[in-house]
């Protein structure tokens, strides 16, 4: 489902570089739910991101199923983003003037063609109902808790029934109750067929997937199995 083949990121910078990422080989089977961990700047939002489409290696490859993402023109590479994935962001990243429904909407205005108003809503509703905020949805933002703003980005990355989904420290904001809250949602959407890679800095979180991946320095310094598929 998504391979990276000997990745390297470098950020440059007009006076530092950083090599974020090295020596990175990794295939993530479809159905997998996949949790990386490992120390603070290890390089794990940058994994994220480059499986996420949302920046570019310095070196290696990318694969969404059988084709390198360089093979993709821009515009398609934006339609791939919208229609097979998913993202979950460290800070919710949630639009503090839409209100809860109108923020789970936005990945649906991408798509062309389909969709009309009526049934963006209705699909937005639905993905609300899913993370248990049926009530909450003429909320906004900033009238919510941490735990609820959790959902509303996992609606919005539910919304469009992507393939993939990456989350990126989902339960790293919130108290254990509503860490396993979350997490049984995203073991849920797993069990119902997305392919969900998770880093977490939570052992107990981290149990709960099927592999394990830790990085350090940014490099990979262990890939285990915990649960078959
Ligand atoms: N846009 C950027 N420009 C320059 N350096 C960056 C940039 N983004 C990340 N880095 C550097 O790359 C390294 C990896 O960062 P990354 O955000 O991937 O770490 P992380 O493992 O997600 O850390 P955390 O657990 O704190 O979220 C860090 O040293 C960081 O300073
Ligand atoms: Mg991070």
């Amino acid at each position: 489902m998504i391979t990276l083949k000997n990745i390297e990121k470098v950020y440059r910078t007009s006076t530092i570089e950083t090599l974020a990422l090295t020596n990175i080989n990794l295939h993530i089977q479809e159905g997998e739910f996949v949790s990386i961990m490992g120390p603070s700047g290890c390089g794990k939002s940058t994994l994220l991101n480059l499986m996420g489409l949302l920046d570019e290696p310095s070196t290696g490859q990318v694969k969404i199923g059988q084709q390198a993402v360089t093979e993709y023109r821009d515009k398609e590479l934006a339609r791939l983003r919208n229609q097979k994935i998913g993202f979950i962001f460290q800070s919710f990243h949630l639009i503090n003037d839409l209100s809860v429904l109108d923020n789970v909407e936005i990945p649906l205005l991408y798509r062309k063609g389909d969709a009309t108003g009526a049934s963006r809503r209705q699909l937005a509703q639905e993905a609300l109902a899913k993370v248990g905020l049926s009530n909450r949805m003429a909320h906004f933002p900033s009238q919510l808790s941490g735990g609820q703003k959790q959902r509303v980005a996992i609606a919005r990355a539910i919304v469009g029934r992507p393939a993939i989904i990456l989350a990126d420290e989902p339960t790293g904001n919130l108290d254990s109750a509503m860490g396993n809250e979350i997490m049984a949602i995203l073991q849920q959407l797993n069990a119902e067929g997305s392919t969900i890679v998770m880093v977490t800095h939570d052992e107990t979180m981290a149990k709960k997937t099927h592999r394990l991946v830790r990085l350090f320095d940014g490099t990979m310094v262990g890939d285990s199995v915990l649960q078959t598929i």
